[in-house]
């Protein structure tokens, strides 16, 4: 079939894959728990997702516009489960990820300012279902490359009919700012037929970066308070 000029390669009606060991049914069978698990990390990012959403409903009713800019939602592939079990020498179990890895649903939450990244977060600790299992403040504490962001690891109840049970749920907070030097430096740490890690000019420049970045982000972030502060004095 000749599409836009170019000859598109003719696709055999049924994929052919390769033959699996053993009785399909029973792998089906055994793969359930792990199913099971991953519905309830789902559940819980999207109760969480949800509780962003309704906090960004509600502190917009008394402010300008939106506090929060956009919220991703993501499940660690299984690839990646059994990988970091793997790196902390741990065997591929339910246990094992239940008690190991806090990271198998991961919201983002970006913000337009700092100053919205901490009271949304304030916000949601005390919702009286949260809580608060770990918390990384990398704006604060900026990591030695550049990398700013707040994370935080909240337990959140997934009531199913015959259970209910504590998940954890990784949330990323930053700012629109810090997002874009995270994703360009994630982009170009990871790229692919690189002979080895970036070398430390390449690190010194990303880390510069992030340093201008950042000054731009509280420069942002004092233009806003003083808009704020006109906005009342007006009213
Ligand atoms: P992980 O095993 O990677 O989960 O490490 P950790 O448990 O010590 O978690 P940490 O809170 O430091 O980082 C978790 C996540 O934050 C990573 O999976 C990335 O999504 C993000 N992150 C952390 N450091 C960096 C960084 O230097 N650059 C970028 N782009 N993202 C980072
Ligand atoms: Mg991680």
């Amino acid at each position: 079939m000749e599409v836009d000029g170019l000859e598109k390669e003719k696709k055999p009606m049924t994929m052919e894959y390769p033959a699996m060991d053993g009785d399909p049914r029973s792998f089906l069978e055994s793969a359930k728990p792990f199913q099971r698990l991953m519905t309830q990390y789902r559940c819980a990012l999207e109760e969480v997702r949800n509780k962003f959403e309704v906090l960004d409903m509600e502190l917009s009713l008394n402010r300008d516009g939106n506090p929060i800019e956009s919220i991703s939602c993501r499940m660690k592939r299984p690839a990646s489960i059994l990988e970091k079990l793997e790196r902390k020498g741990l065997a591929f179990s339910i246990g094992n990820i239940e008690e190991n890895i806090f990271d198998v649903a991961g919201i983002r939450v970006v913000c337009s300012f700092t100053d919205d990244i901490y009271q949304i977060s304030e916000r949601m600790l005390l919702q009286h279902d949260i809580r608060l299992l770990r918390i990384k403040d990398y704006i604060k504490n900026p990591k030695q490359n550049g990398y700013r962001s707040l994370h935080m690891v909240v337990s959140v109840p997934v009531l199913f009919a015959d259970e209910s049970k504590c998940m954890p749920v990784e949330i990323q907070f930053r700012t629109i700012a810090m997002d874009f030097w995270a994703s360009i430096e994630h982009k170009l740490r990871y790229k692919k037929n690189l002979p080895g890690p970036i070398s430390a000019a390449i690190a010194d420049d990303l880390e510069s970066c992030a340093r201008i970045i950042n000054m731009t982000d509280m420069r942002m972030q004092e233009i806003n308070r003083r808009m704020e502060a006109l906005g009342r004095s007006i009213e």
